[in-house]
């Protein structure tokens, strides 16, 4: 029976489609090129020396991305404030960036500990991101409609058949016997149906999309969450949403498949050149502040000011880099030298890593 947009789509196909449809001779020459990339940056991400730089960098970069995607607008410097400064009261759109970037790390720890995604841990993501616990739909008015209004896909209303497509989901994503189609391939064909499936009332498109790293970090192509598509898919969105009804509506898996594919190769580049301009970054401050500020030097220190670009007092005395007054002097003297900003927000004092902020906000 022919899909059509205002029919809930309670026929979607379990999965795996067809192996001829997904692994033709144009996706797999795709395929190559994106794993190369990506294995280059699980690599590269090695040479820093603390993974958190990059992992908080990174993250927060990713839940500004995919929250903008729903038209979520909020500001990097709100962003940092709101972990940084006590006393600071972030607006709605800065608490909905911040709880993406707690439900991403919420399903990291989840497939580090279990090594597998549940239905229920994809659950318990929803539920940190939207903050309510009305888990799977239960009730049919679900549709998905373009900026005019006009309803371009209707998601399976059924219950029974959301539950049966979501353990059909589960048991793909986790199977190692269907690993035999790589991998990539397999993340997009899982984000095409899991969007498709569409198994919540909303957050579908940001689950989805922490999905899909944690796909990666559990089959082990990469050791943290540091690929993110959501910046690829803001630059390309109609696109995306063109593919994923061609996939529904007339089964075109190449174009998608593709589509992802080359958003994998682009963003892990895009990724692997951020860290190399983190690590030289890093480089030149360790050498400026040996020269100008040799008696406040240390690895720690400068690491530190990497993993937290907006730092404080209590960042130090936590590490154990410094007690209170030191502290406050090495702020201090790094913002002599031109290092660091400093900030007075109502009773504390933070300090910017001034070139670090402007190098991740592009
Ligand atoms: N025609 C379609 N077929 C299947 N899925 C679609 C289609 N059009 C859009 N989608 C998916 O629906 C998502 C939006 O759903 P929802 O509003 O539940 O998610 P969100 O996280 O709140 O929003 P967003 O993805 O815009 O940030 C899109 O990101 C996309 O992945
Ligand atoms: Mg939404």
């Amino acid at each position: 029976m022919k899909v059509k947009p205002e029919i809930p789509n309670n026929n979607l196909p379990p999965l795996p489609p067809e192996r001829e449809a997904i692994e033709t001779k144009v996706i797999l020459r795709q395929v190559s090129k994106a794993a190369v990339a990506l294995a280059e940056l699980k690599g590269m991400a090695l040479t820093l020396p603390n993974q958190n730089i990059l992992i908080n960098a990174i993250v927060l970069k990713e839940a500004k991305a995919s929250s903008e995607i729903e038209n979520i607008v909020t500001t990097q410097d709100s962003l940092y404030q709101a972990l940084t400064v006590k006393a600071y009261k972030p607006d709605l759109a800065t608490k909905e960036v911040l709880r993406y970037r707690e439900a991403l790390f919420a399903g990291a720890d989840f497939i580090r500990k279990k090594d597998f995604l549940s239905v229920n841990g994809i659950i318990q993501i929803q539920n940190i991101l939207e903050e309510n616990d009305a888990g799977l739909r239960n009730m049919p008015g679900t549709v998905l409609k373009n900026s005019s209004g006009k309803v371009v896909y209707t998601p399976p209303d059924d219950k029974v058949v959301i539950e049966k497509l979501m353990a059909n989901f589960e048991q793909y994503l986790n199977n190692t016997e269907t690993d035999d189609v790589s991998l990539l391939i397999k993340l997009a064909v899982l984000h095409f149906q899991f969007e498709s499936i569409h198994p919540f009332y909303d957050g579908n498109g940001r689950t989805g999309r922490i999905i899909n790293v944690l796909f990666l970090m559990l089959k082990g192509l990469l050791d943290n969450p540091i690929l993110y598509l959501s910046g690829f898919i803001i630059r390309n969105k109609g696109e995306y949403y063109r593919l994923l009804e061609d996939v529904n509506f007339y089964g075109k898996w190449e174009p998608w498949i593709l589509y992802i594919l080359n958003g994998i190769e682009e963003t892990a580049l895009e990724t692997i050149t951020q860290i190399k301009n983190i690590n030289g970054l890093m480089l030149d401050t360790i050498k400026k502040v040996k020269e100008e500020a040799p008696l406040v030097y240390s690895k720690e220190f400068i690491e530190l000011l990497f993993e937290h670009p907006y730092s404080k007092i209590e960042h130090l005395e936590f590490k154990g880099i410094a007690k209170r007054k030191t502290a406050g002097k090495y702020l201090a003297e790094l913002a002599r030298i031109g290092i660091l900003d400093s900030h007075k927000i109502g009773k504390e004092i933070i300090y910017i890593n001034k070139k670090l902020y402007d190098l991740l906000k592009n």
